[in-house]
């Protein structure tokens, strides 16, 4: 077993096991210049080197788990929806959905395994790749922030196209969420058919929302993907940008909640209860403080934890780019000195 997975399950761990969200990225300097031969999408669709860019995070950081190198809008292809990356300002989808026709043209079922066999062979790569040395996690976007990105058809701030629809036509939301929701349960079930030891659904656009709002157009559906997994592996269920959502987030499901730096670590975990786990917390910003400041923010993160079993070390969000590697690697040893126990 790892230290990883053991955490994930709430079993007593000799250290904090930490990864970072994104940390394999442009932070990186091997990664940009891996990034000046191909495209992101080429690099996606490269099982080996997918593989070469989540094993060198690895070892670049000394984290306690790999993820696999991916992207949460490559499962669009299948449903029908097209996307591209572009430049400078991300992702891009050519014909938004936004109303019930629109809908209607999504794809009902996908063939993961098919259809996005380079994942696949990503994970069965990596898996071998990593030689047992830390676990494969593997992860899909969640229905919410999937529904945001084809409604908006970009990022958004305010996501009104998104809250139209919703508050709108509630039969076009909630049949989009259907969709979305089991062609994400088929693609994080192929990804653990293909090897991955755990799987996360990162939720990131989800604190746009307000308890009875999430409870009303996502939560069901997000219990029906944590549902269909069932117990085969750890799941985390991360979510950023509102705090007040995680006791409707656990409900939902999960065995590790990952919370942002917006929550008090301590408050949430007596809130939820012992019997879930907590990922995350610290600012990634906190990454470009000064080094003394840095291992403030992580110790404290370490004390509200208290060395209850099933806390996992993360940020509250994704590595950013102007991160630089020697304060990425400090911040992994530090807590793994730190959380000795
Ligand atoms: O190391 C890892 O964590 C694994 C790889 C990973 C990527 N994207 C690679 C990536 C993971 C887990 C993701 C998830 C993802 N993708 C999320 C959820 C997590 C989060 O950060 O909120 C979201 C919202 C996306 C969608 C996405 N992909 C955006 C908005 C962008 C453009 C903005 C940006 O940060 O560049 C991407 C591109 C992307 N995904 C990059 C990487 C390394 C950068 C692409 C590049 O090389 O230019």
């Amino acid at each position: 077993m790892s230290v990883f997975l053991d955490a994930c399950r709430r079993r007593p761990t000799p250290y904090t096991p930490v990864w970072l969200m994104r940390q394999a990225g442009r932070y990186q300097p091997s990664y940009r210049a891996l990034r000046e031969k191909v495209s992101f999408l080429e690099l996606c669709r490269n099982p080996d080197l997918c593989t070469e860019v989540a094993v060198r995070a690895v070892d670049d950081l000394g984290v306690d788990a790999a993820i696999l190198f991916a992207d949460i809008l490559l499962v669009l292809e299948p449903l029908g929806i097209g996307f591209e990356f572009t430049k400078d300002d991300g992702p891009k989808i050519a014909h938004p959905v936004r109303t019930g026709q629109d809908v209607d043209r999504v794809a009902t079922a996908i063939d993961a395994a098919g259809s996005l066999s380079y994942v696949m062979e990503a994970v069965r790569r990596t898996r071998k790749a990593l030689g047992g040395r830390v676990p494969l996690l593997g992860f899909s976007g969640a229905p919410f922030t999937l529904a945001s990105y084809v409604i908006e058809g970009s990022g958004s701030r305010e996501y009104v196209q998104t809250k139209r629809l919703m508050y709108g036509d509630e039969g076009a939301w909630h049949e989009l969420m259907r969709r979305l929701s089991d062609a994400v349960l088929r693609y994080l079930s192929a990804q653990i058919d293909a090897g991955a030891e755990a799987v996360q659904l990162f939720d990131s656009w989800v604190g746009a929302l307000g308890p009875a709002d999430y409870e009303r157009y996502v939560e069901p559906h997000v219990a029906t993907i944590f549902r269909g997994l069932g117990d085969r592996v750890p799941a985390i269920h991360f979510g950023t940008g509102n705090p007040a959502l995680y006791p409707a987030m656990r409900r939902a499901g999960g065995h590790v909640i990952g919370i942002d730096q917006r929550a008090d670590l301590r408050a949430t975990w007596d809130l939820l209860g012992p019997d879930v786990g907590l990922q995350g917390n610290l600012d990634p910003v906190a990454l470009m403080a000064p080094r003394a400041v840095l291992f403030e923010k992580a110790d404290a993160v370490l004390r509200a934890a208290a060395g209850q079993p099933g806390h996992v070390f993360n940020l509250g969000h994704g590595v950013m780019p102007g991160v630089k590697l020697d304060d990425a690697r400090a911040l992994v040893d530090r807590v793994h000195e730190e959380s000795r126990r």
